[in-house]
């Protein structure tokens, strides 16, 4: 596959034929084992990211989100660990079974990321420039050079002043300027596969703006695939082209960003959508999502996940809510939604539809 590259951005071009792989999740559960029980934290989940675009996972804290995005970077750490399923990336393998020594080099090469609470995950000992050579030494880059010029260009792009950037230590940088520096290491590797966990949360609006579009400017001119990880259903509708929603261990829903912001079929996305005003465009109605998510411990083991804050269980009080953990269900072509009462909804408005 050849792509032509949408900017003269010299650091575009080397990556751009190819472009990102496409990474099939399927049936993964990962379980910390907590007073020798193993607790779910991601309970059987499928999820395909198409290569060359952008998916957004969101849900809010406690959901599962950095616990799959760790599995996808085979690094769940103990108590964790992965007890089904499998991560096939085109091009490197399935994750699960992958020696640990394999998933390493791709870990950098092929696979870019930026983990949750990046601001701090630079070694205070060593400046970032020094970081960058190692990074270099332990993926065998021999054109040392070209790898400088790249970070010099990334970071320059991001607005920062490079050089000062190169020379400095952690403690030198502010909150915004560590989570950008953990951006350009995603990056500067050329790896195809991207996966930002809460690139944005220290930072403020306008810098988080400015993220966001490069994130977006470097995925599509690399064409590169990326799961983009984030609480903030806005930052998701400002950079993804899919959207993947979490709950309780569970993707209650997944579909193109523009279907689903317009006309969200779980109550649990309602929810999400509902609380950020400048998502509905009507201020007055915004309304914070009653009650938490529930943690490893409260998840009800049987039926559905959101049943207690759920709206329409209330009203309805479907035994089906109660009785069986809803599977995903294909809707309008390019949907899946996991709750009985859409799913018999739309079973309804099919019969009604035939006859
Ligand atoms: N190392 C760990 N040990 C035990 N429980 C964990 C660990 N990491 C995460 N969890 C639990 O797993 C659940 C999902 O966490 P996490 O994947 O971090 O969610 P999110 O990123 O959506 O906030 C939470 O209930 C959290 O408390
Ligand atoms: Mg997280």
């Amino acid at each position: 596959m050849t792509m032509t590259a949408g900017s003269g951005d010299p650091l575009v071009t080397a990556a751009v034929v190819g472009g990102g792989p496409s990474v099939q999740i399927r049936d993964l559960t990962v379980a910390y084992r907590i007073a020798g029980r193993d607790m779910a934290a991601v309970a059987g989940i499928d999820l395909e990211l198409p290569p060359g675009s952008i998916t957004g996972l969101v849900g809010e804290s406690g959901s599962g989100k950095s616990t799959l995005a760790l599995a996808l970077l085979g690094a769940v750490q103990k108590p964790g660990r992965i007890t089904t399923g499998s991560i096939e990336i085109d091009g490197v393998g399935d994750v699960v079974t992958l020696a640990p020594k394999a998933v390493r080099k791709a870990r950098g090469a092929q696979i870019g990321y930026v983990f949750q609470a990046a601001q701090n995950s630079l070694n205070p000992l060593k400046t970032v420039g020094r970081q960058l050579l190692d990074l270099a030494k332990s993926h065998d880059v021999d054109d040392k050079q070209s790898l400088v010029r790249q970070a010099k260009s990334l970071l320059e792009r991001m607005g920062l002043d490079a050089g000062r950037m190169l020379d400095a230590y952690q403690h030198e940088l502010s909150g915004g300027m560590r989570q950008r520096v953990g951006i350009m290491f995603a990056l500067v590797l050329n790896a195809h596969l991207l996966v930002l966990d809460e690139p944005t949360t220290a930072l403020d609006m306008i810098s988080q703006a400015n993220i966001l579009s490069i994130i977006r400017d470097v995925s599509t001119d690399r064409a590169l695939t990326t799961l983009v990880v984030t609480h903030d259903i806005g930052v998701v509708a400002e950079v993804s082209e899919r959207i993947a929603v979490m709950y309780g261990g569970r993707l209650v829903e997944q579909g193109p960003t523009t279907q689903v912001l317009r006309d969200p079929k779980h109550p649990y996305t309602r929810g999400l959508i509902r609380a950020i005003p400048r998502l509905h465009g009507d201020p007055a109605l915004a309304q914070a999502l009653p009650g938490r998510p529930p943690t490893l411990g409260t998840t009800p083991e049987t039926g559905c996940v959101f049943r207690e804050r759920c709206d329409v269980f209330a009203r309805l009080q479907l035994p089906a809510c109660v009785e069986t953990d809803p599977r995903p269900t294909p809707i309008d072509g390019d949907r899946l939604v996991s709750c009985h009462a859409v799913a018999s909804e739309h079973q309804q408005a099919d019969r009604e539809a035939r006859a």
